[in-house]
């Protein structure tokens, strides 16, 4: 069964096409891998998703429905980089994306208390317990990102969309949330769609990794056509997909 189904997308900019007949059917609680070169349309494509924008043709469907204009609970909660509230305190924006998921979106007595200690172990698990008291100018930008991916992921929408969530991070924190969002996307059936410049890191955190491409391609005008879904590999078959990138696209080429 289909819980995101995406049918013939098209969307331009102005006369310029960036995506051209995308196709695509993910079933809910895939984790789904997004590459490409920079520049494709991948950002896009997750905007598109997320309903921030409207394709100039084609339909996108979530559980059936056109993506919600206000993503709520349901439809694809993102807490972008650098979201973090400015004037709470790092334990209170977790607290704060925790209380989002609850109908009234605030907490009192036992239940904010529990809220607390949750949010306390979330900073724990992503390296910012120490932190739990400062306020988010006093973080690096990437305690602030990290911040962000916990505040996403402490929300547990129903579809979860990281644009590069991990790509300013130093190699073992990167381990250290890896591990964290594995963990939890196993404890719920969320569905993720996660764009990463990292090949290794799109195969090992996603079921299925997609590559966005240009298939028809004008060396005198780069600008002429957009990008489509090229491959769509499954991660349990890793050796082959890399071997695949490697030999038959080029996901570094400038668009
Ligand atoms: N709102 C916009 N208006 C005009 N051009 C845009 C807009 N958003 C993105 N673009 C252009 O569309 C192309 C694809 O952008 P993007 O989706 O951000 O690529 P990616 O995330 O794959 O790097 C880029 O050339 C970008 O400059
Ligand atoms: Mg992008």
């Amino acid at each position: 069964m289909s819980f995101v189904t995406v049918r013939n997308i098209f969307q331009s900019y102005g006369t310029r096409p960036i995506l051209e007949r995308v196709n695509l059917d993910v079933a809910e609680g895939t984790f789904v891998s997004i590459v490409g070169a920079s520049g494709c349309g991948k950002s896009t494509f997750l905007r598109l998703l997320l309903a921030e924008e409207r394709p100039t043709r084609g339909e996108i469907r979530i559980d059936g429905a056109p993506p919600a204009l206000e993503p709520g609970r349901e439809r694809g909660v993102v807490f972008q980089r650098y979201s973090v509230f400015p004037h709470m305190t790092v334990l209170d924006n977790i607290v704060a994306a925790d209380a989002f998921t609850r109908r009234f979106g605030l907490l009192f007595g036992a239940e904010r208390r529990a809220a607390r200690a949750r949010a306390a172990e979330t900073l724990d698990r992503i390296g910012l317990g120490h932190m739990a008291e400062a306020y988010p100018a006093a973080l690096s930008g990437g305690m602030q990102q990290r911040l962000a991916i916990g505040q996403a992921l402490t929300a547990r929408p129903r579809i979860l969309l990281l644009d590069e969530p991990f790509g300013a991070l130093d190699p073992g924190t990167r381990l250290a949330m890896h591990d964290f969002l594995l963990e939890l996307k196993a404890g719920t059936n969320m569905t993720v769609f996660m764009v990463t410049h990292d090949i290794e890191e799109g195969f090992k955190l996603g079921d299925r990794l997609i590559v966005f491409d240009k298939p028809r391609w004008d060396p005198t005008d780069p600008n002429a056509y957009g990008a489509t879904i090229t491959y769509d590999l499954d991660t349990r078959r890793r050796d082959e997909g890399i071997q695949t990138l490697l030999e038959e696209t080029n996901v570094h080429r400038p668009a």
